[in-house]
């Protein structure tokens, strides 16, 4: 089949090199030349595992193209995807603009039938408008598809390749023919496809990303609770975890949820709750606990040091908002750097992938390190923010030889206690025994 993809970010991206990895022609386009150019040139512009393989082979296949060219991109494709930015505008809401202006700018440009499929995440309501602005501009018929994306940073390749379920919001005949023929090759192991109206499809989406920050929030909180009674949250965990009815994934307690994704799309849900005048208690707590744990380790460290840590040098290992990615988009180290600092310490971090990134927002309110050990140096204590895999099994000898005292704050839960405790550290993670 042939496909426009319209912006090229982290889900325009994905979604146009995996569709060319099936076999169709994809053409993605963004108004930013010179990351198109890069694209052109055979560069990734994002770190996302797997992806540079597909890319590259989809380039030299002749599968996959990139332009700045609108009215190129769109003349023979079938499907347009849009995977356009939808920010928080002022009020919170969702800014429709980048998609309501790329619609506009299709309508005028079109000259056939075509499958506009919405992949960004919108609010209810929002492939109705989009349908409009296309009544609006042209008479050339035209079908609007819901179609949320469920990837996850990290393993978005696997995760469209071979998802879960793909949702799919439209009750026209032609496109849903249109989609079961495109999404075919990723459900051959019987993963559903669900059609539905759109507007379930687009609730769909906030949905699934309000609940799974519900589940985790719940953890962190049953986590909180258990350092007050004395027990072990990883028990707990897998007790409740084995029941499938909850489920063992998404219950790791920690230091919240961050990303691009959780936060902005539990506060969008609220907000269209509040609009259609309904409170969505459940929701507005679990943005509140989420703040109040992106800093429970700083609570630690100041309970420790007797508030005061003042003069105080602390390493700091992940900036990411979790591992494999490059991202720190609302990342609890950001967080916790913050109020570190605010209480007069000092800090140096080490991250496999997200320094750049920092740096880009916070500046030299740090030390950079150029591995996790350097980042060790003088250090009174190590915190611990991300769970990247280089963390999990690190050269302990290397870290007494380094760090100023044995005083390790886990945000993520890497160790055994049994080995804390036989190596001889203080060892403070989240839910567990000190
Ligand atoms: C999330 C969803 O998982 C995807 O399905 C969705 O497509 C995506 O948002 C999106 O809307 O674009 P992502 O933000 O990449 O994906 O990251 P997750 O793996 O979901 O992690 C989110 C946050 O939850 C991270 O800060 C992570 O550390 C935290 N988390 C996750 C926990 O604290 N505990 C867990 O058990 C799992």
């Amino acid at each position: 089949m042939k496909i426009a993809v319209v912006g090229t970010g982290y889900v325009g991206l994905v979604t146009g090199t995996c569709l060319a990895e099936t076999g169709n022609n994809v053409i993605c386009v963004d108004i930013n030349e010179a990351k198109v150019k890069k694209m052109q040139n055979g560069e990734v512009p994002i770190y996302e595992p797997g992806l540079d393989l597909l890319f590259h082979r989809n380039i030299e296949q002749g599968r996959l193209h990139f332009t700045t060219n609108l009215a190129e991109a769109i003349e023979e494709a079938q499907i347009i995807f849009m995977a356009l930015p939808t920010p928080p505008g002022g009020d919170g809401a969702a800014d429709l603009s980048y998609i309501l202006g790329a619609a506009k700018d299709i309508s005028k440009i079109i000259k056939e039938y075509k499958v506009i499929v919405n992949k960004s995440t919108v609010p209810v309501g929002t492939a109705d408008k989009v349908r409009a602005v296309f009544a609006e501009n042209t008479d050339i018929e035209v079908d609007v598809v819901s179609n949320p994306e469920f990837l996850r940073e990290g393993v978005a390749v696997e995760d469209f390749m071979k998802p879960d379920r793909v949702v799919l919001g439209t009750k026209s005949e032609r496109a849903t023919k249109l989609m079961t023929d495109l999404y075919g090759p990723y459900v051959r192991q019987g993963n559903p496809i669900l059609f539905m109206d759109e507007r379930s499809s687009e609730l769909t989406k906030y949905a699934a990303n309000s609940f799974l920050a519900t589940k985790i929030t719940f953890m962190n909180e049953v986590a909180n609770l258990c350092e007050l009674v004395g027990a072990d949250v990883d028990a707990v965990r897998k007790g409740i975890g084995s029941d499938e009815r909850i489920g063992k994934r998404f219950l790791f307690p920690g230091i919240g949820y961050g990303g691009s994704c959780f936060p902005k799309d539990v506060q969008a849900l609220v907000m269209a709750a509040d609009e259609n005048t309904y409170d969505f208690q459940i929701l507005k707590s679990v943005m509140e606990v989420n703040e109040r744990q992106k800093t429970i380790l700083v609570d630690k460290v100041l309970k420790y040091y007797k508030n005061d840590i003042q003069g105080k040098h602390f390493a700091l290992w992940g900036l990411a908002f979790k591992p494999e990615t490059d991202d720190v988009r609302e990342a609890p180290a950001l967080y916790i750097i913050d109020a570190l600092v605010k209480n007069g310490a000092t800090v140096t971090v080490f991250d496999p992938e997200g320094m750049a990134n920092v740096k880009g927002v916070i500046g030299d309110k740090v030390e950079y390190a150029d591995n996790q050990y350097d980042a060790l140096e003088n250090a009174d204590a190590l915190l611990i923010a991300t769970e990247w895999s280089v963390f999990r099994n690190p050269d302990f000898d290397k870290m007494d030889a380094t760090l100023k005292n044995k005083v390790i704050f886990d945000g993520r839960n890497l160790y055994s206690l049994e080995k804390m405790i036989d190596l001889g550290y203080y060892y403070n993670s989240i839910g567990r025994k000190l």
